[in-house]
C-alpha cells in the first residue's frame, strides 16, 4: 500500500525520490482504486487530468503487464477538464491522454467520454454535465486525477475565475482572463466528491506552489482539493 503523510485533515503527501518513481506510484493507485470499484460497485469511473505531467502516467497504465491487471471492460474513462478545441488540436486534454497512452488500453468507445471542446462551451459543459448524471446517477468518481499549475490552477480552476463559486453545477464553462479563452472543467462539487483525489505535481517546476500550498497555506484553488470525508493525495 502507498504510504503517505498526513499534510492536514483534508490532504496527504507522497514524496517520491524521482518522476519514475511517482509516475509508478500513481499508476498503482489507479490500478488499485480500479480493483478495489470494480470488485465493490461492478465498476471503475475515473477521471483524467490534462497538461504534461500525466502524460507518463497514461504511457504507463498501457504498458502490457497492466493489461491483465484490471477488468478494463468494466472502467469507464472521462476527463476532468478540456480546452475549447476540437479533439484533433494539439491542445486538446482529449488528443494529449490518448497519444499518451490511453487509445492502447482495451477499453472501447462506448467507455470513454470525451469533452466536445469543438462545441460552444456552454453546450459543451451542460452536455458533459448530463453524460456524468446519466453514467454516474449520483455515485461519486472513483477517482479523478489532477494537476496543478505553478498560479495554483487545478483542472481548470483558475485563480479569480467564476468556476470557483460554483457549488451546484458539475461541469461548467469557465472563461479565464489570463488565457482570454474558455476552458470546461469539473467544479470543485465534483472534485471533492470523489473517493480518491490526486493531485500530481512532479518537479522542480512546482516545488513552489506546493509548499505554499500545503505547508504556507497560501489560498489556491489546487488548495481547496480535498475534505475530511475524501482527503487528496498529492503526490510529488
Ligand atoms: C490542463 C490541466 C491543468 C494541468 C496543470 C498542470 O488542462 O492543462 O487540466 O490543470 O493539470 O496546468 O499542467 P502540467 O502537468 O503541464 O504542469
Amino acid at each position: 500500500m502507498i504510504s503517505s503523510e498526513v499534510v492536514d485533515a483534508r490532504r496527504r503527501l507522497l514524496r517520491t525520490k524521482s518522476k519514475q518513481e511517482a509516475i509508478l506510484a500513481a499508476t498503482k493507485l489507479i490500478i488499485q482504486t480500479g480493483k478495489k470499484a470494480i470488485d465493490q460497485f461492478g465498476s471503475f469511473h475515473i477521471a483524467l487530468s490534462g497538461g504534461s505531467t500525466p502524460k507518463d502516467v497514461y504511457s504507463e497504465l498501457s504498458q502490457p503487464q497492466y493489461q491483465e491487471a484490471l477488468n478494463w471492460s468494466s472502467v469507464y474513462i472521462y476527463f476532468s477538464d478540456e480546452r475549447c478545441v476540437p479533439p484533433t488540436d494539439k491542445e486538446s486534454n482529449y488528443r494529449m491522454a490518448m497519444d499518451s497512452g490511453i487509445s492502447a488500453l482495451p477499453i472501447s468507445e462506448d467507455h470513454l467520454f470525451r469533452i466536445h471542446g469543438e462545441e460552444s462551451p456552454e453546450v459543451a459543459a451542460k452536455n458533459y454535465e448530463e453524460i456524468l448524471k446519466a453514467r454516474l446517477k449520483g455515485r461519486p468518481f472513483d477517482l479523478i486525477l489532477l494537476g496543478v499549475g505553478e498560479d495554483g490552477h487545478t483542472a481548470s480552476l483558475f485563480p479569480g475565475t467564476e468556476a470557483l463559486k460554483e457549488s451546484e453545477r458539475l461541469v461548467v464553462a469557465n472563461f479565464v482572463p489570463k488565457l482570454n479563452a474558455h476552458r470546461i472543467t469539473f467544479t470543485f462539487t465534483t472534485i471533492n466528491a470523489a473517493h480518491v483525489a490526486v493531485v500530481l505535481a512532479i518537479g522542480e517546476k512546482k516545488e513552489k506552489i506546493v509548499n505554499e500550498i500545503l505547508f504556507e497555506n497560501v489560498a489556491y484553488p489546487a488548495g481547496a482539493i480535498g475534505t475530511k470525508a475524501h482527503p487528496a493525495l498529492w503526490i510529488i
